[in-house]
């Protein structure tokens, strides 16, 4: 810094290009940390919108490999009939319809020990998909099913919840996991 100024004299012509450059420099530093991040968080999947974890909703009628689906026709996916279903390879996957301000099924009995592939999707509105104490949280969007593969280690009762304002009946969204001890 030059010379001192008094606190209303004009800064001259060189001092406001060494700020432009510096603020110019931050912008450019900002765009390109978000490039960073968006392109990370596609590549590991954290960001639902584009891969699910597991992404195991190819195979499945009506649901497009990216995850997408028509929510006017749920009927012809298993949406359809919302729960656990049994693979004939053993795996689990489990369906869970968000809509109309309540989970379907309403009480979901899931196995301990066993990874579940969990797929949600919403027929009207954004919801959100938290199951409470874990890490287990997704935006539902309609159109879209977010998937991902669970084990819950411990038998009890795990709480649903959504956690996105969706309307009016928005606090009576919630629903159940009962995590039933291991069959031997
Ligand atoms: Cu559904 Cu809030």
């Amino acid at each position: 810094m030059s010379a001192r100024r008094g606190p209303l004299a004009p800064l001259d012509h060189h001092t406001l290009e060494k700020y432009e450059s510096i603020w110019l420099g931050v912008a450019v530093t900002m765009v390109a940390l978000l490039f960073v991040g968006v392109l990370a968080s596609m590549i590991t999947g954290t960001m639902p919108l584009i891969a699910s974890s597991g992404g195991q909703t190819g195979h499945s009628m009506g649901i497009s490999k990216a995850g997408r689906v028509d929510p006017t026709k749920l009927a012809a996916t298993p949406f359809a009939n919302p729960g656990l279903v049994q693979n004939e390879d053993g795996s689990l996957d489990a369906w869970i319809l968000a809509g109309n301000f309540t989970f379907q099924p309403g009480v979901l009995r899931v196995p301990a020990g066993k990874p579940v592939r969990i797929h949600v999707t919403a027929s009207d509105v954004v919801h959100g998909f938290q199951v409470t104490g874990t890490n287990l949280n997704t935006e539902i969007l309609p159109g879209h099913v977010a998937s991902m593969t669970v084990t819950f280690r411990h038998p009890g009762e795990q709480h649903v919840i959504c956690n996105e304002y969706c309307g009016t009946g928005h606090h009576n969204m919630i629903t159940r996991f009962i995590v039933e001890p291991p069959r031997e």
